[in-house]
This record gives C-alpha cells, structure tokens and sequence, in this order.
C-alpha cells in the first residue's frame, strides 16, 4: 500500500515538474520520495536553487514561506494546510517595532521560525545550523534575537564579546525536555553520549555532549566512533538514525519529545498535494515578500 502511494507520487512529481522538500522530522515514508531532505538551513538553500517551477514542502509553514519568499515565480504547496510553528506565531510586529524602538541600534537577528509578516521588520535571519556564524559576522556587537530564548542564549554563550538581548518564549516540543531527563537517561544508559538541539533547555544544552542542528546531530552520531547516544530532539531523528546506523543504539532523552504540527503530513497528503488537490498553495502580497527577502539573502550571504 505504502509502495503504491510512493510510486505514484513518483509518477506525478517526474509528469508535472515538482520538486519535494521535506524537513528531516517527516516521516521515513515521505523522506523516501522526497528530492531533498535535510535541516531548516540547507532547505532554505535548496529552495533558491531547485529548477522545477513546483515545489511542495513537507514540514511547517515557515518553511513553505522561505521557499515562496525566494522563488515568487514558483508554485509552491505547504504539504498540510494547519502544519503551523507555534514559536513561528508567538510574536507580532506590532511588539517587536515597539522593542525596536527602544533598543535603537541592536541589530534584529530571527530564527528562520518567524513569520513573513515578522521577517519584514527583522535585519538577519539565522537556523539553528547557522545562527553562530552569522552572528559573529554581523558586524555589530548588539544584537536583539528572537523568538527563540534557549537557541539565543546559547548562541550568545559562544560569542561572550557581544551583547545580546532575547524576547520570545520558544519550542514547546523541545522545552519539555528537562535536566531531569538527562538524569533518567544517562543513568540508563551510562555509556551513551547526549546529543541535543538547541532548542532545548539551557541546563540540558549544557549537560550535552553535543548540541547542534537536526543535521549536525545526525552527522555527529554517524560519524562518532561511539556505539551508544541519547537524542534529545524531535523522535524522529532517533528512529532515522536508528535505521541509519544499525550498528549503533539510539535512544529518545524523552518519548514525549514529538512535534504535533510536523506530524502532520501523511503520505496521502503529499500524494494529494501533487495531484492538485491537497495541501495549501503559498500566496505572499508582493511588496511584504521582497521586505521579508531581505532578511533571508543576508542570512544565505552570512551562513
Ligand atoms: P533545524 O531544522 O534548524 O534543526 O530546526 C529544527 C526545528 O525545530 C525546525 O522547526
Ligand atoms: Fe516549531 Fe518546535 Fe515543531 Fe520545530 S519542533 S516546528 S520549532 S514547534
């Protein structure tokens, strides 16, 4: 059943020209007939760079945003119409130009989860794979980061020479995790390493023996000559890397630690999608994509 919708997804995609995109907590299912596949950084990249004049995004709708955003000439399908972010919807411009207002020259730097309308009013765009980078290059020393505060303190842990100022309150998949999960895990599973995203909290970010993007940690663990790791990210990556790497054990830091929104999407969903009949095509007013534009050139520039 599940080959019989992949191969005619596969059919349709090859007739009608479409490109499919999906973030790496999709499931194995649609990871199989995707085009590409990876962290929220390299699909921002692939989104500039994808010939197909159709593009359908498995993931959330920031991400389809970042697609439309880059390739206004493209049709481009959000896979599941409700598949939002909530850190993406937590902030409204209206606070932030009130923000900006009072800290005049802080350079706004967005996790990419914003929305369109947020981006407009922001300077820079970072993910989690890139935000180090392109916040030591921005070449001022004050920077304003939202709407993530366990990404941005660690960020701001690893650039100690620059100043940093956080509003936003987070992912609320990843902050369930708490350091008392470390503790059940790692006493568990003693020799295991602790490999975390950093979005999770600061006290689980720091009891880590590696924190970085959905893709960071995936090469980390298949690179890693270790044979044991706890994964403190959505559960989708241990169960990828489980069948990535049978070789090696990979348990979840929590069973809870499962995004409802990149859940989502069902295959049938992306079928349905590439028939014409599913999904949510990405309409963006012209003048606020080229605004929201800006933001993200200069985080493909910086990153
Ligand atoms: P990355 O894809 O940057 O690792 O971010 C994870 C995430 O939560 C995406 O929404
Ligand atoms: Fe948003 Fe968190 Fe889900 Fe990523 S995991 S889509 S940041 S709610």
């Amino acid at each position: 059943m599940i080959r019989d919708i992949q191969e005619e997804i596969l059919q349709i995609k090859k007739e009608k020209d479409i490109c499919i995109l999906a973030h790496c907590y999709q499931t194995p299912e649609i990871l199989e007939v995707a085009d590409f596949t990876g962290d929220s950084y390299a699909l921002a990249v692939k989104a500039s760079q994808v010939p197909n004049q159709t593009v359908i995004m498995c993931g959330v709708r920031f991400m389809a945003e970042t697609v439309k955003i880059l390739s206004p000439d493209k049709k481009v399908i959000l896979s599941h119409s409700d598949a939002g972010c909530p850190m993406a919807e937590q902030l409204d411009k209206e606070l932030l130009m009130q923000v900006k207002k009072e800290l005049p020259d802080y350079t706004v730097v967005a996790y990419v989860n914003t929305t369109t309308d947020l981006k407009t009013v922001c300077d820079v765009c970072v993910t989690s794979s890139s935000a180090v980078t392109i916040c030591k290059k921005i070449e001022n020393d004050k920077i304003l980061f939202l709407p993530d505060p366990q990404l941005g303190s660690w960020v701001a842990r690893q650039i100690p020479e620059k100043q940093f100022k956080i509003l936003g309150a987070g992912c609320p998949t990843h902050c369930q995790m708490t350091k008392k999960d470390v503790e059940k895990a790692k006493k568990a599973h003693p020799n295991a390493l602790l490999l975390v995203h950093p979005e999770c909290q600061a006290d689980v970010v720091k009891a880590a023996d590696y924190a970085g993007s959905t893709t960071g940690i995936m090469d980390f663990a298949k690179m890693s000559e270790a044979k044991e790791f706890i994964i403190g990210t959505e559960n989708s990556i241990t169960a990828h890397l489980q069948m990535a790497c049978p070789d090696k054990k990979f348990y979840p830091l929590s069973k809870e630690c499962i995004c409802p929104n990149m859940k989502l999407t069902t295959l049938v969903n992306v079928l349905e999608c590439c028939k014409g009949t599913g999904g949510e095509e990405i309409i963006l007013e012209e003048e606020t994509r080229n605004q929201a534009k800006k933001c993200i050139d200069e985080m493909i520039r910086l990153g």
